[in-house]
C-alpha cells in the first residue's frame, strides 16, 4: 500500500476536482458587512438601478464611501463567487420621522436604522434575492442593542414589496428628490428583544 492510500487526509491537492479546488477559493454565496473598498462595485449597481432609469441614486459614490467608512456594520452585501450581487447601506437617524438630513447624515446616538438604498443587480432580480438579503438584515439588526426599529422611504409601486417583508406604512414622506413623492415605512425591530435574548447574540 502507498503512503498516500495509507493517509487520506495528506492527498496532495492535485487529486482533487477542479470543482473542490474552486469551493476553496472564492465561496459560492457571502453575505458580509460592505467595506470603502465595495463602494465602486455599490455604486456600478446604482448605476443601472437608479441613474439609468430616473437620472437620480440614493447614494452618490462619495456618501457610498461615507457610509461604508462611518457606519460599515450598518451594510450588507451578498456576493455571488466574489462578486457583488446584492446590498443594502444603512446609517443611524435619532428623530421619530425622516427628513433631508437624514439622507447624508449619519447620527449614532439614534435609534432607528435607515435603510439608505437597498439594489439587486439586473440579473439577479425577481430571483428572491432582494427579500432575502433584507430578510437577513432584519435578523441581524436584532443582535445590534442600539436598533429599535429599521425605517426607510419608498416609491409608491415598492409598497407591497417592502410590506411582504414586514414593513408599515407611517405616511407620505417629508422628503421629496425633484418631482419624485415616498412613503415612509419602518419594521420594528425594539419587539423582539426576546428573540435577541434567545438568538445567541
Ligand atoms: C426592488 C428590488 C430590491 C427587489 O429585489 P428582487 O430581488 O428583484 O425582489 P424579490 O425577487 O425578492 O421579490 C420580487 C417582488 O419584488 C417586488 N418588485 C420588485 N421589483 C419591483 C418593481 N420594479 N415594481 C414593483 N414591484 C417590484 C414585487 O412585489 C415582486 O413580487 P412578484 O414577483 O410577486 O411581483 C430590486 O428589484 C431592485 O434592485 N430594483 C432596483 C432598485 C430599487 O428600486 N431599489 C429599491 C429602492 S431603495
Amino acid at each position: 500500500m502507498s503512503v498516500l492510500n495509507a493517509i487520506p487526509f495528506m492527498r496532495p491537492i492535485h487529486l482533487r476536482s477542479p470543482r473542490q479546488q474552486r469551493r476553496h477559493t472564492l465561496p459560492a454565496s457571502e453575505f458580509r458587512c460592505l467595506s470603502p473598498e465595495d463602494a465602486v462595485s455599490v455604486f456600478e449597481i446604482e448605476r443601472e438601478a437608479f441613474i439609468s432609469v430616473s437620472g437620480e441614486c440614493p447614494l452618490h459614490l462619495d456618501e457610498v464611501r461615507q457610509f461604508l467608512t462611518l457606519c460599515p456594520e450598518l451594510s450588507l452585501g451578498w456576493f455571488e463567487e466574489g462578486r457583488l450581487v446584492a446590498f443594502i447601506i444603512g446609517s443611524m437617524w435619532n428623530q421619530d420621522r425622516l427628513s433631508q438630513d437624514a439622507l447624508t447624515f449619519h447620527k449614532p446616538e439614534g435609534s432607528s436604522v435607515h435603510i439608505h438604498v437597498l439594489a439587486v443587480h439586473r440579473t439577479f432580480r425577481q430571483q428572491g434575492k432582494g427579500s432575502i438579503l433584507l430578510w437577513r438584515y432584519l435578523q441581524y439588526l436584532r443582535c445590534l442593542p442600539v436598533a429599535r426599529r429599521a425605517v426607510l422611504m419608498c416609491e409608491d409601486f415598492l409598497v407591497p414589496f417592502y410590506s411582504k417583508c414586514g414593513f408599515k406604512a407611517v405616511g407620505p414622506c417629508d422628503i421629496t428628490v425633484g418631482p419624485m413623492t415616498f412613503i415612509e415605512m419602518q419594521y420594528p425591530v425594539q419587539g423582539h428583544a426576546f428573540m435577541r435574548r434567545n438568538s445567541g447574540c
